[in-house]
């Protein structure tokens, strides 16, 4: 079956959805944050994931794929919080165009509402996953406090950022198929190796996000370019840098680090790119991410499943390793 099914599926569901109505300022938010697009990815793992052992994948896994987008929008609204990030999808993030409070509270009720979209999953199954799903939304607060954590500190070794990655983004992806292969009916070794599969293409997924923040071109990418610069993420292309630099390299990177006034943002951009540029950061990252893809793979190829069901999580994973947003 092609993708659009599935995103067809998903969009139709997305709009249906109602958050709740008053008072408005709690609520407008979420219906913005949420209407605004989005690539949708998770959810359609869930979708993907499912399919790959029923036929049934809207029955039975429709409701919990919103679960995990519902749960991705709330963090990105925290996230933009700790970010300061103007830009979301290419519009005003829900911070800037009401205020944090406001992105807080409504962020909250997305977690709730998130939950709640799972209570109708088959009581057989509902304790197993309610316990998975919250230890993977606890991870994930996990890796954003690193990361929030390594932006004032000075060593951080790639082995950290990885591990770092690994809970901000790459279990959720990780947890999205899970979920859609156990509510699918598959083996526990299936649905480990799918799980394995999606943890992968997850940090694959963050290392071409850290990437485009700096080398995206920012209509396409939605985001302000240059933003983790800006704010000293440690990312794999900062470690890298480090890694590889000389002294004259070294000195100009962490003379920048720590400097953070609005007003010499856009000369720290350019300045680390330039020595990003110098010592091939770009095509060094863009190695990992097709090991960490490889990787993936051979987890999706280990799956019990016919070679045309796993057909478009194929193509899906190789649309995220290429894409521009
Ligand atoms: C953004 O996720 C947060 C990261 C983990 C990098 P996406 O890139 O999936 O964001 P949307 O939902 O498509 O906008
Ligand atoms: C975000 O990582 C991960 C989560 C939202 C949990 P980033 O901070 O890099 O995501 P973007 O770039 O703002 O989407
Ligand atoms: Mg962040
Ligand atoms: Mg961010
Ligand atoms: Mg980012």
């Amino acid at each position: 079956m092609d993708l659009s099914v599935f995103s067809g599926a998903l969009t139709a569901a997305l709009a249906d959805l109602q958050y709740g109505q008053s008072p408005q300022e709690l609520y407008e938010p979420i219906r913005y944050s949420m209407s605004m697009g989005g690539k949708r990815i998770r959810p359609l793992l869930t979708l993907l994931g499912a399919q790959l052992f029923t036929d049934r994948w809207q029955t039975v896994a429709l409701k919990p794929a919103l679960a995990v987008e519902v749960f991705h929008n709330f963090t990105l609204l925290h996230d933009d919080i700790m970010d300061q990030a103007p830009l979301r999808r290419g519009q005003p993030t829900v911070h800037v165009k009401w205020n944090p409070n406001t992105a807080i509270l409504s962020g909250d009720v997305m977690l709730v509402r998130a939950y709640e979209l799972l209570f109708d999953i088959e009581p057989a199954l509902l304790p197993e996953l309610l316990r998975r799903f919250s230890q993977t939304a606890a991870e994930v607060c996990e890796g954003q406090q690193l990361d929030m954590n390594f932006e004032t500190e000075a060593r951080v070794s790639i082995a950290q950022y990885l591990d770092m990655i690994r809970l901000k983004t790459a279990v959720l992806l990780g947890f999205a198929l899970e979920l859609g292969a156990r509510l699918g009916g598959a083996s526990p070794q299936d649905a480990d190796h799918l799980r394995r599969f999606g943890t992968d293409i997850g940090l694959a997924f963050q290392l071409r996000d850290d990437l485009l923040d700096v080398y995206g071109d920012a209509a396409t990418f939605g985001k302000r370019v240059g933003g983790d610069i800006v704010s000293d993420k440690k990312t794999y292309l900062l470690l890298t840098a480090l890694e590889a630099a000389n002294e004259t390299q070294k000195a100009t990177l962490s003379q920048w680090m720590g400097l953070n006034s609005p007003e010499t943002a856009e000369a720290k951009v350019r300045a680390v790119t330039a020595v990003y540029d110098q010592l091939q950061v770009r095509p060094r990252t863009e190695a990992l991410i097709n090991d960490y893809f490889q990787d993936a793979l051979a987890h999706l190829d280990a799956v019990q499943a016919p070679a045309a069901r796993k057909a478009p999580l194929r193509a899906l994973a190789l649309q995220l390793m290429e894409r521009e947003n």
